[in-house]
């Protein structure tokens, strides 16, 4: 994030704000407290007074292209200059989320060239003016996802969470998104970003569809169940291509592509045939591995530092790869933010901290 000379009025207004804010919540009401822990509790989305601090303003650099701020809505989110990051909003990770929309725009160059589209299964208007609140100067566009367009088509799974029918909105971006659009950023809420995004976004595709960073050494007998291996039909999908793994909370994706191609109805394809026979134990990422796996443009490692929330059934603490880093992801079972307010973080997690703008309400303990 650059401040540019002339806003200091703006800088100074945050600033204000921001040194106010522990005097402001003093005065937040009971019922306000309560909505707090009823909006993680019940998943219910926010309609009170402000959860989260308000981000300061970010202004472009002065080497940046201009930005076409000035422009209407629609003429905006096409912006074709612009870097378009898509991302998933829920009750249960907008804490995440909010910690991840800041640390992208305060690593980024440009960041009014930035617009996010963020996908919403419920609560759309509510999480609108969240999000305005919190984050003014934000350029970005609400979609409602259409939870019905899957719920017929998810099977149960090891992990309720990744049931969550928000999950699977990632495959289909291509149809939500607007058809201006021609490449997006696919980033999951449990991440953060410590640098420039523009820089992910500038990463070639090759000939391939989509990107992210692979891991080759990956055993794949473990994604899959013994039927999806007995069925000798099935078990050849991998064996004319090298498929590496991938985590698909990282992706770029050329939408124009991926239209072209249908590729929304070849994920549809394997959800269906996981109906009936069961072929994978996870939600949202063996039908990606079954049909991008040994078809994806590798991207630095750097852009996926993953499994940071620790391992599924320990709960344990992990520590960074060797390596640089451009983005933390803590998937896997541990959020930073919970294992904050427990009292008991991993080392790791005093990362992510700063990026928290949720107001704590240390008084509703007492
Ligand atoms: C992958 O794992 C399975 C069992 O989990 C094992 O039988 C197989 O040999 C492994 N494959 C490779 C290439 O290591
Ligand atoms: C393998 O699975 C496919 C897709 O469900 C099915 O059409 C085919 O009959 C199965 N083959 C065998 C040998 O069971
Ligand atoms: C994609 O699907 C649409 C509608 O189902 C169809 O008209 C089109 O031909 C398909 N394109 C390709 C490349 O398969």
């Amino acid at each position: 994030m650059r401040w540019s000379g002339n806003l200091e009025p703006v800088f100074y207004a945050s600033w204000v704000s921001l040194i106010l804010l522990p005097l402001i919540k003093l005065y937040v009401p009971v019922e306000a407290i309560r909505a707090h822990v009823d909006l993680f509790a019940t998943h219910k989305v926010p309609t009170g007074p402000a959860l989260f601090q308000e981000a300061p303003a970010f202004r472009n650099g002065i080497h940046c292209l201009p930005s076409s701020v000035d422009k209407s809505e629609a003429e905006s989110v096409c912006d074709a200059t612009a870097v378009h990051i898509a991302m998933t909003l829920d009750a249960v990770y907008l804490r995440g989320s909010m910690a991840a929309i800041l640390s992208i725009v305060q690593h980024s160059d440009c960041p009014e060239n930035l617009i996010f589209h963020f996908l919403v299964s419920h609560g759309d208007v509510e999480l609108k003016t969240l999000l305005r609140n919190t984050f003014p100067y934000l350029r970005f566009k609400v979609y409602y996802f259409d939870v019905k367009l899957v719920k017929d088509l998810i099977s149960a799974s090891v992990r309720q969470d990744l049931e969550q029918p928000l999950n699977y909105a990632r495959s289909y971006l291509a149809e939500i998104l607007e058809t201006c659009i021609q490449r997006v950023i696919y980033l999951d809420s449990d991440l953060i970003v410590v640098d420039d995004i523009a820089k992910l976004w500038g990463t070639s595709l090759g000939s391939h569809t989509l990107g992210a960073p692979e891991y080759c050494h990956v055993n794949f007998t473990k994604y899959f169940t013994p039927s999806f291996w007995s069925n000798s039909t099935l078990a050849s999908t991998f064996e004319t291509r090298i498929a590496c793994y991938f985590n698909t909370g990282v992706m770029v994706i050329d939408l124009t592509k991926w239209r072209q191609q249908n590729y929304t109805r070849r994920i549809e394809m394997w959800m269906e045939i996981q109906k009936e026979k069961r072929i994978y134990e996870l939600g949202s990422l063996p039908p990606f591995l079954l049909v991008f796996a040994g078809f994806v443009e590798p991207i630095e490692h750097r852009w996926n530092q993953h499994g940071l929330g620790g391992d599924n059934a320990m709960g344990s603490c992990r520590h960074l790869h060797p390596g640089p880093v451009s983005l933390l992801h803590w998937s896997g079972k541990g959020k930073p933010w919970l294992r904050l307010d427990s009292g008991h973080p991993c080392p790791i997690d005093s990362l992510w901290a700063p990026y928290d703008l949720f107001i704590k309400t240390k008084y509703a303990d007492e």
